[in-house]
């Protein structure tokens, strides 16, 4: 491609693209049509032109998390799935509370990284979107910190009542909850920025 057959705008539109940020995006719901993977969809969606939002569909499909298993015997799911996290430069996290904890398969998950550094201050949203979700919220800003992801209350967000905030199409019909996807989306970028500007600063020395 010429580039001075574009158009500046069209430019400065592919440079975007091609920068995009790397989001592996997780939902602790396993069911179709669950609203903590529209919403994941939706912040995708709005989001297509600054963030490559990849919706992780394989949390079903981990195994149960045993220690006995050697890193030169993981799973190839298993394999991948820290991989994922590793190259991706923030991840989303949203899940409904299940009998108020996390979802077993999302805990599952977050457990096969525990004897690795993938989530060691890697930039992370947090979402619960549930009927109440209060246990889980503290839950996982617990587990996350526990792990030593980057959390923050600007990229942190309970949403209450979730199924009647959501169409039929998993679209956010609720204007509050449009703007505070969006800013939880933009304070998630915000502390990707801020990690790159650190790393750039240590090796700098
Ligand atoms: C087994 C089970 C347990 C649940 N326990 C809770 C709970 O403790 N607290 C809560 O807020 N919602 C609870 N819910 C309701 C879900 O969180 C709610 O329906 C949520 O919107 C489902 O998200 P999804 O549409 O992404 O699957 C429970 C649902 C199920 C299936």
């Amino acid at each position: 491609m010429d580039l001075a057959d574009l158009s500046f705008d069209k430019y400065v539109y592919l440079s975007m693209k091609k920068n995009r940020k790397k989001i592996l995006a997780i939902s602790g719901s396993t069911r179709s049509k669950s609203t903590n993977e529209s919403v994941l969809q939706v912040i995708a969606a709005w989001y297509a032109d600054v963030l490559d939002v990849r919706v992780y569909q394989g949390i079903a499909n981990l195994p149960h998390f045993n220690p006995d298993i050697a890193d030169d015997a993981l799973p190839a799911a298993v394999k991948e799935f820290r991989t994922l996290v590793d190259q991706a430069d923030g991840v989303i996290i949203c899940t409904p509370e299940y009998v108020f904890s996390l979802p077993g398969s999302l805990k599952n998950a977050i457990e096969w990284t525990v004897s690795t550094t993938v989530f060691s201050h890697k930039p992370v949203a947090l979402i619960v979107a549930s009927a109440s979700g209060e246990k889980a919220f503290e839950a996982l800003k617990l587990i996350m910190s526990t792990i030593e992801a980057k959390i923050s209350d600007d990229a942190s967000l309970l949403i209450q009542g979730a199924k009647g905030k959501f169409d039929k199409d998993g679209k956010a019909i609720d204007e509050q909850v449009q703007e505070s996807l969006k800013k939880v989306t933009d304070g998630l970028i915000a502390m990707i920025k801020q990690t790159r500007k650190e790393m750039l600063e240590s090796y700098n020395g």
